[in-house]
């Protein structure tokens, strides 16, 4: 009886998975909304890995800037990968053909690998006129409710039925921003990391509207992506950024109470902890004006948490628009 009981589980099982499984989106075209640093970088590995990617932002120049760095990116990338084990033999995947490197050199493999991803990347400048035939809308614009809202009020109207909306928000909860579509079954959170290309994780965040269906199309994709996918509540800050911010800002009052200097907190953190930057450079890195705007949040969220306490140094440094690598100078200078 026993038996017959289990046999009965697993079999009801291993055919409501076979039946989740497919179900499930293969997802193939991409529209990825915001050309900037993340927007770009999700683009080019989506691109990389046989997706046909639309990278959209409001102005060609933007666009034009976003397609060089990821050509910058590719280069690097081919470089690396191509003079691995120079003697192997190694055959690559595009969507149309497959090529056997030991009949080319290496150079050649790299600029191919570096052109073929390029030419998986088309911009546009309207969204709406790209959302009809894509599987999936990653957004990845300014960290603004009402404008990400706005923008998928809009894109709800004109995507396809089984498009699936997902949000790269660092801070903000999906629920909030799936709330302004009619399609919160398809929507989740979508979170990668800086540089997207080198950062092997992605958190996919599922809320209590988003369908199984969903979840699993979009583990599916991120790990066709190369990527490892973990999940998480919709949380503030999910894991990684509800560790990482209160401890960067726990190294900025470090360095406020003059304990210690930033170059000494950065040697200790690398050296000590094994991290591959210390806090101020990973700072500059992601931006102040990121860091501020998640604390902030948060901040406002629960004003007595000591970990969320805004920090008045970084607080100075946006207002002068030293944001870190991007403009130049944040708590370092670069050339
Ligand atoms: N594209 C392609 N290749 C890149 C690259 C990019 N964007 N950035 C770096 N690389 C390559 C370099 O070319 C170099 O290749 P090589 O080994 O052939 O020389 C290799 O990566 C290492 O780069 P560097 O020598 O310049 O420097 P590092 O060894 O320090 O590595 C790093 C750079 C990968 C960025 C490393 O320092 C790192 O992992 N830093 C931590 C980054 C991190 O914590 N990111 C998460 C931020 S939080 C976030 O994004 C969430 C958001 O919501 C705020």
């Amino acid at each position: 009886m026993a038996f017959v009981t289990r046999q009965f589980v697993r079999s009801v099982s291993s055919s409501s998975t076979a039946s989740a499984t497919a179900k499930k989106i293969v997802i193939k075209h991409v529209a990825v909304i915001g050309g900037g640093l993340m927007g770009a970088g999700i683009a080019q590995v989506a691109a990389a890995t046989g997706h046909t990617v639309v990278l959209v932002d409001q102005a060609e120049d933007i666009l034009a800037k976003s397609k060089k760095g990821i050509e910058e990116s590719l280069k690097k990338i081919a470089k690396k990968k191509f003079a691995e084990n120079p003697q192997q033999s190694i055959t690559l995947h595009f969507p149309v053909s497959s090529v056997n490197v030991s009949f080319l050199s290496r150079q050649q493999a790299g600029s191919e690998f570096v052109e073929k991803t390029l030419s998986n990347i088309s911009t546009n400048t309207d969204a709406a006129s790209v959302v009809h035939s894509m599987d999936l809308v990653v957004e990845a614009i300014v960290e603004n409710l009402k404008v990400k809202n706005e923008l998928f009020k809009r894109l709800d109207k004109f995507a396809s039925e089984h498009t699936i909306f997902a949000s790269n928000t660092s801070s903000l909860q999906i629920t909030n921003i799936a709330n302004a579509t009619t399609r919160q079954d398809r929507f989740a959170g979508l979170h990668f990391f800086n540089p997207v290309p080198m950062m092997k994780l992605v958190e996919v965040i599922k809320t209590p509207m988003t369908s199984q269906k969903t979840f699993e199309s979009l583990l599916d994709f991120s790990k066709a992506l190369g990527k490892h996918p973990v999940t998480c509540k919709d949380t503030p800050g999910f894991i990684v950024n509800r560790l990482l911010v209160p401890y960067l800002m726990e190294a900025v009052r470090l360095y406020e109470r003059g304990d210690a200097s930033k170059e000494d907190i950065d040697v200790a953190m690398k050296l000590g902890a094994g991290y591959p930057m210390g806090p101020f450079e990973l700072l500059d890195y992601v931006g102040l004006d990121t860091t501020k705007f998640i604390m902030d949040g948060w901040h406002e969220m629960d004003t007595q948490n000591p970990l969320f306490q805004p920090s008045p140094s970084v607080n100075k440094m946006v207002a002068e628009k030293k944001l870190g690598k991007k403009t130049g100078e944040g708590f370092y200078k670069y050339k």
